[in-house]
């Protein structure tokens, strides 16, 4: 008690440092996306590694990773599979000399954070640059802000101001892991945990890469959604062909990705790929009503947070059941042709559509992927050749609310924020928390400071500063409570 509160005090009196060193951090404009930015997402990399080291883990390293990558060929040729790319770098730190509680050997806890960052396009978008971090009205805006660099940070912090108050010891054994595929479905870690579950053998595992459902109200993520994002390549003809002389004659890749993708979803917003529902499973009633208790306006939600004049989705299912608990199925891009500017009178030979589908639980991403690649195979018009790649997948996650860690982190929180916390899903997936269920057979606390306006992904990511502070407190809190126990 007396170090978790000495480590809250020094985290207040240093707050001010922690937000500046985080924009150091924010600067680093680590796209793990971008094959252009390799060495910037390293030295994001390095950056985390020397501040664990400069606060007192030990066994800080950067474990080099390395992931297969597709590529496609630069004429009409199908894709290629190309030998193992490298891949960015996992940082790992830990402290095991946490003292026996009564005799029992003390809980170690494995913190999770991902420090790779989105691409941060349009860019005309964003009212300060995205790798400028810029304080306005109480949040700080840059990408990576809130998703993950800003709670990433907030682990390291509370780390920071335990070993502090603590005399460089700290309350519980940490082990860190911090990865740089996160935002591309990397499979570097999943590799690592599967091959070395001995080196982040832990108790349970704390993430903080998720939202609060509203501000001010303390939340716990126990389901995530998993999901299976996919290519499809459609060829027509060999090669372009003017669509004067041979339009009416020739196959067009285009219009029959269009047909494809028409048709995976009916008009109440059903996926009609067969069987893909048949594993879902519905939330439960228990669930279900809790839900309807959270304070959700679907009107504001629609202006304020979509923006759009209409939601659109499964007929007969609350927003909330539709994006926590329905698979999704949604287009993010489609390439290739003309799209220069004015016209061009061309039937392209190729087009390429990037789409991807969130799973619920018990749907298994192999199963998923295989029915909607027979589906798509059976739907293509003909004279359209197809390859329908899986890029990466992840398998959705429900995590469970009965156990100490879960009771040490609504306890932490509720001194925090003076309220209850509530429990949520979110629609978003984050992989490796099932390989952690999977493969270190320990559950994980999603326990994010995130708000649903914080513009994940998008133009002005933003975390609010207040809650960076209180994330800092209450991991601090969990932390020394988890080691009491
Ligand atoms: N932090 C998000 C996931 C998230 C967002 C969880 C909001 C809970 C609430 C994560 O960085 C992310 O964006 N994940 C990707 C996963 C993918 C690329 C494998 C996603 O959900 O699209
Ligand atoms: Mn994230
Ligand atoms: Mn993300």
């Amino acid at each position: 008690m007396k170090t978790m509160n000495a480590a809250v005090t020094y985290a207040k009196e240093n707050g001010e440092r922690f937000v500046d060193e985080l924009k150091a951090l924010l600067r680093i404009p680590s796209i793990s996306t971008d094959p252009e930015r390799t060495a910037d997402v390293r030295r994001a990399a390095e950056f985390v590694a020397a501040e664990l080291r400069r606060i007192g883990m030990e066994n800080v390293r950067l474990i080099e990773t390395s992931t297969p990558e597709t590529v496609l060929a630069p004429s009409s040729g199908p894709a290629q599979v190309v030998a193992a790319r490298e891949g960015h770098p996992l940082v790992y730190a830990d402290y095991l000399h946490a003292a026996d509680v009564d005799g029992k050997a003390a809980t170690t806890v494995l913190l999770y954070g991902h420090y790779d960052v989105q691409p941060p396009e349009p860019l005309d978008k964003w009212k300060t640059p995205p790798f400028e971090p810029t304080e306005r009205d109480g949040n700080i805006y840059a990408r990576g802000a809130v998703d993950d660099k800003g709670q990433m940070w907030m682990h390291v912090k509370a780390l920071e101001s335990l070993f502090a108050a603590g005399g460089g010891r700290l309350p519980v054994n940490v082990r860190v892991i911090v990865e740089g595929e996160e935002e591309v479905g990397g499979e570097g870690i999943a590799e690592f945990v599967r091959e070395h579950p001995d080196e982040l053998a832990a108790d349970v595992a704390l993430v903080s890469d998720s939202e609060m459902f509203a501000p001010d109200l303390p939340t716990l993520c126990v389901g995530l959604r998993g999901m299976i994002y996919t290519e499809i390549e459609a060829r027509g003809a060999r090669t372009d062909l003017h669509s004067g002389m041979y339009g009416g004659a020739a196959p067009n890749p285009f219009v029959a990705l269009a047909q494809i993708i028409a048709g995976l979803k009916d008009d109440s917003g059903h996926i009609t790929i067969p069987g893909f529902y048949d594993k879902v499973s519905p939330p439960s009633a228990a669930e279900l009503k809790a839900w309807r208790e959270l304070p959700f306006d679907e009107e504001h939600y629609r202006e304020t947070e979509v923006g759009s004049t209409v939601l659109t989705g499964e007929a007969g299912f609350s927003v909330l059941e539709r994006t926590w608990a329905r698979p999704a199925l949604d287009v993010h891009g489609i390439a290739g042709g003309f799209t220069g500017a004015g016209a061009k009178t061309v039937i392209p030979s190729r087009a390429l559509a990037k789409v991807s589908m969130r799973l619920v639980p018990d749907q298994k991403p192999m199963e998923a992927f295989a029915q909607y690649k027979a589906y798509v195979e059976k739907i293509c018009p003909k004279g359209i050749a197809l390859e329908v790649r899986l890029i990466h997948s992840g398998d959705p996650i429900a995590v469970s609310t009965d156990n100490p860690y879960v009771r040490a982190a609504t306890s932490a929180m509720h001194t925090v924020f003076a309220k209850e916390t509530v429990f949520i899903r979110s629609g978003g997936s984050i992989p490796i928390v099932g390989d952690f269920i999977r493969e270190l057979g320990i559950p994980s606390i999603l326990m994010g400071f995130g708000l649903p306006d914080d513009n994940l992904h998008a133009p002005n990511e933003k975390f609010h500063l207040a809650n960076f502070h209180r994330g800092i407190e209450s991991i601090v809190r969990f932390l020394a409570s988890v080691g009491e126990a």
